[in-house]
């Protein structure tokens, strides 16, 4: 049975980053695309609807109603904000709230067209300051920010802290005269344990993670809960 291929909303599809992105995503009937344009009578929008499966949308990237306009429906987007004719400033907040609107329409998958930080990659020498590149990804470091989960995060947070070094540490000193039974090793743990569940008939450790039940409620609740 044939399914309908999923739709990219782009914006900048007229461009010459754009077209040839166009180009990629519809020349085997892959993707349709629904490409943003101030223009739609302009010799470039005739070019990528011309290619088949682009519909256009007319109107700008600076309007919260044609962002909503442009994501709604769509499963995928390419945007590439034109920082050449807008400024650093504008590209910033327009491209962070394309990003949130996004969102709110449920895009799944979101490309920025994206340009090195070279301002900050040089050292914050004022020699590589460019606007069109520094506005960029600034934008990309405060998406991707947005899109690491918490669980994420606290993976970072125990990778940079091992050794009892780093961002978090503990005064085991401390803990010992508080515990001094206390258990002193993840391999402790698990001998114990698998002891443990030997002795009461529940299994060994194997057994045991053969059927795993949550431990936090919260997931048992399926994350929903009043606050
Ligand atoms: N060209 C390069 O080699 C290159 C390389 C790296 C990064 N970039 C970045 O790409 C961006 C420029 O894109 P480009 O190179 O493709 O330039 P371009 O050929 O001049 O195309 C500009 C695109 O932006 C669209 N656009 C401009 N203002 C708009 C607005 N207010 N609302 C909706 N669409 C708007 C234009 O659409 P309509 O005119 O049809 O509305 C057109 O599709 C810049 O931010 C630049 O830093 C370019």
């Amino acid at each position: 049975m044939a399914t309908t291929p999923p739709t990219v909303f782009v914006i900048g599809g007229t461009g010459a980053q754009g077209i040839p992105v166009i180009q990629g995503l519809v020349h085997d009937k892959a993707y349709k695309v629904r490409a943003l344009t101030r223009d739609p009578s302009s010799a470039r929008s005739e070019i990528i609807k011309a290619l088949g499966d682009v519909e256009l949308l007319k109107g700008t990237f600076a309007d919260e109603e044609t962002l909503h306009q442009g994501f709604h429906g769509c499963q995928y987007a390419f945007v590439n904000i034109d920082g050449f004719n807008s400024g650093e400033k504008t590209e910033m907040y327009w491209a962070i709230r394309a990003y949130e609107i996004a969102l709110e329409e449920g895009i799944k998958f979101f490309v920025y067209g994206n340009l090195d930080y070279a301002y900050k990659k040089s050292g914050y020498d004022p020699r590589c300051r460019a606007g069109h590149y520094d506005g960029k990804d600034r934008v990309v470091v405060w998406i991707l920010q947005q899109t690491k989960s918490n669980k994420d995060r606290m993976g970072n947070i125990w990778r940079m802290s091992g050794g009892n070094r780093g961002v978090v540490q503990r005064d085991y000193t401390l803990l010992d005269r508080i515990h001094p039974n206390r258990i002193r090793s993840v391999e402790q743990w698990f001998r114990i344990e698998d002891d443990k569940g030997g002795k009461t008939g529940r299994g060994g450790l194997w057994e045991r993670v053969q059927n795993l039940q949550p431990i936090l409620k919260i997931v048992e609740d399926g994350r929903k809960g009043l606050l």
